[in-house]
Parts: structure tokens; C-alpha cells; sequence
């Protein structure tokens, strides 16, 4: 499809809502859903039947190819209502793009900004009271494309769903979480799908990270392949340092290149701190705890937002952050960012997608 050409999105609301059914002071993350999802259907070649539908079930095949080879990506995204009504989702754009990466990597067709960003924006405006409003709330959208083909051999599929469910939550981590650096097992490789948002590279952080929680970590550090050497991400977001004025994130391509990592990246420059996106090793760390450097860390994501860090465990060892309360960089990024997103404040630069 051109990028010209307009989809039609067929809609049929639901007649029985469960909004009311929903206690949005109490909110967790990920359990209730919607009324409403978005599905696409990829057939010979195109995207096609492109409907707003109520909320429900999906018939599928037992032979259906993502249940066997793994053709599963998805996204994390999150809209914001202002006082005034509005509703604003968060840099979606960038999803889009990382989305359509993923894809390629798993050989996947791409989705057309029109079903991904228009449908969307349709799905939001439809339930737009599902938004929460409360600082701390949002409506967290989950797009995601997997493979339909009903045959068992290893090719790409020929069909294709694509959806987008939401959920209003709350946090994801309601304190800050302690990480165990992960030194045996690995998430991913050079030239392996690091990169991606694959569903893959979540079941198989589920393993070590059972063994972290036993050991009393919420979390698991993970760190690069082959020399299990240098810090990668956390289990479920990205991670960022404060090592004496400089704000530093690891990269490259086994890492998710998250929106929330990139978004506070951008800040850090703006703000005149030194930002560097580079290797960091679990000795640099580790080292500038004990020397007193290291005087922020957090996980960064879409559904973590920011998380702090308060402990380290490594080789045995546990290495205790600073105090929350003092982290000057983080704290002033998680406030700018409720302010930006809640429209309390401008928004300089064009992050906000108003529904
Ligand atoms: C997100 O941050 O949106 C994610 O997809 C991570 C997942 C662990 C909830």
C-alpha cells in the first residue's frame, strides 16, 4: 500500500460496555482490558478487513505458524488525558518505526502507518473514557502482529494478524526494584534479534529471572554474550546511569532501542548534562558504586517509566545506591515528563499525539 492510500477501518462498538465495572483507584498493570481492539488481517500480499471490534476471543488454528517458530512482535505505548479531556498518546511515531524493524528482522510484513497510527488513534478516540486521568494512570496500548499460517514447515507465514488492545494501569513497578547481574545466561547475541520487540526475548528472560527472584532481586541485569563482560538492559526496560554529571546508557544492537531511553537521552542533552550512549561495564559500575560515582540508576521503559534502582547484586555482593530522594537527574526527568504528557506544560518538541 502507498503511503497516499487510505485504509477503511470498519466499526462495530461494543453494545454492552465494562467501564463501569472498573475501579480506576485501584488500577494493575495489564489485567483489565477496553472495550474495544483494533484487528488487521495480512492476506496474499495486503493488509486487509480492518476492524474496530468489541474486546473478545480469537479463534486460531493449533497449526497457526507463531505458536510453533515464534513470528510474534509487539509494542508498548502509553496515552495520557489532560484536565481538559484531551487525549495524548506518547511518541507513538517511534514505536511505528521500531515496530516495522522488529517486523523485518522476523520477516513479517510491515504495518502502513495508516492501520498502525490511524487505526490507532480511531481505536483511542472510541474509547476514550477508558483514559485515565490520575497522575501515575495511563492507558497503556499494546500493538501486536503474529503469524496465522496454519502449516507446521519453518517458512515465513502467508497470513497475519494485527492488534491493538489497551488497558488502563497503573504502575508497573510501585517501588524502586533491585537488580542481580545476570553473568551465565544470555538474551541475546550479535547479529542475534536483540534489537527487536520479539515475544521470544521475554520467555526467555523468565527462567533466570525466577532464579534472581529467589534469590531476593526483582530483576535480572542482563549482560553482553560472549563475556558476559559489559551491561545490557534490565528483564523489562532499558537502563540509565548517572556517573558523576555524565548520563550514560549501554547500546547497540542486542539491545532494545527503547523510546523512553532515547526520550531521556534527548533531555539529558537538552539539559546541558553529558549524555553518552556507549559500552558500560559491570566494573565500571560496580566500581563507581564503591567510589561513590554512580550516583543515579534506573530502569527506563514504556511500562516502567523510570524505576529506580536501589541495589546491585553481583558475584555474591549486594552494592546500595544513593538515596531516591536525592537523585537530582531522574526525579527532575519523571517530573518533566508528567508534566509534558498530563499537558500541563508545552510540549517543545512535538512528542505529544493528540487523539
Ligand atoms: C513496555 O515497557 O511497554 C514493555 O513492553 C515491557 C514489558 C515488560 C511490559
Amino acid at each position: 500500500m502507498s503511503a497516499t492510500e487510505q485504509i477503511s477501518i470498519r466499526v462495530e462498538p461494543t453494545s454492552t460496555s465494562r467501564l463501569s465495572q472498573v475501579d480506576f483507584n485501584n488500577l494493575k498493570f495489564g489485567h483489565i482490558m477496553s472495550d474495544h481492539m483494533l484487528v488487521a488481517e495480512y492476506n496474499n500480499g495486503k493488509w486487509e478487513d480492518v476492524s474496530i471490534v468489541p474486546y473478545g476471543e480469537l479463534s486460531i488454528s493449533p497449526s497457526m505458524s507463531a505458536l510453533h517458530y515464534g513470528q510474534s512482535i509487539f509494542e508498548g505505548i502509553k496515552a495520557y488525558k489532560f484536565d481538559d479531556g484531551t487525549v495524548s498518546i506518547f511518541r507513538p511515531e517511534n514505536n511505528w518505526e521500531r515496530f516495522n524493524k522488529s517486523a523485518a528482522r522476523l520477516q513479517m510484513p510491515e504495518v502502513p502507518e495508516d492501520i498502525f497510527l490511524g487505526g490507532m488513534k480511531q481505536l483511542l478516540d472510541i474509547d476514550r473514557d477508558w483514559v485515565p486521568s490520575k497522575e501515575g494512570t495511563s492507558l497503556y496500548i499494546r500493538p501486536f502482529m503474529f503469524a496465522t499460517e496454519s502449516a507446521l514447515g519453518v517458512h515465513p507465514s502467508i497470513s497475519y494478524k494485527f492488534i491493538v488492545i489497551t488497558c488502563p494501569v497503573g504502575a508497573y513497578y510501585s517501588k524502586p526494584i533491585s537488580l542481580k547481574v545476570e553473568t551465565h545466561y544470555t538474551r541475546a547475541a550479535e547479529g542475534g534479534v536483540g534489537f527487536s520487540k520479539n515475544a521470544g526475548n521475554y520467555a526467555l528472560s523468565l527462567y533466570p529471572t525466577q532464579l534472581a527472584n529467589d534469590e531476593g532481586y526483582d530483576q535480572i541485569m542482563w549482560t553482553d554474550a560472549l563475556e558476559h563482560k559489559y551491561i545490557e538492559e534490565a528483564g523489562t526496560a532499558n537502563l540509565i546511569f548517572r556517573i558523576g554529571d555524565t548520563i550514560i546508557t549501554p547500546h547497540g544492537d542486542t539491545i532494545l532501542h527503547g523510546v523512553t531511553r532515547r526520550t531521556i537521552m534527548q533531555l539529558a542533552e537538552e539539559w546541558g548534562y553529558k549524555a553518552e550512549q556507549r559500552k558500560v561495564s559491570v566494573k565500571e559500575l560496580i566500581d563507581g558504586i564503591e567510589a561513590g560515582q554512580v550516583a543515579e540508576a534506573f530502569a527506563a521503559g514504556t511500562a516502567a517509566t523510570i524505576t529506580h534502582i536501589d541495589r546491585i547484586g553481583f558475584e555474591g555482593k549486594d552494592y546500595t545506591l544513593p538515596p531516591v530522594e536525592g537523585r537530582e537527574f531522574s526525579n527532575k526527568v519523571l517530573d518533566y515528563l508528567n508534566q509534558l504528557r498530563y499537558g500541563k506544560i508545552e510540549d517543545p518538541f512535538g512528542w505529544n499525539f493528540i487523539v
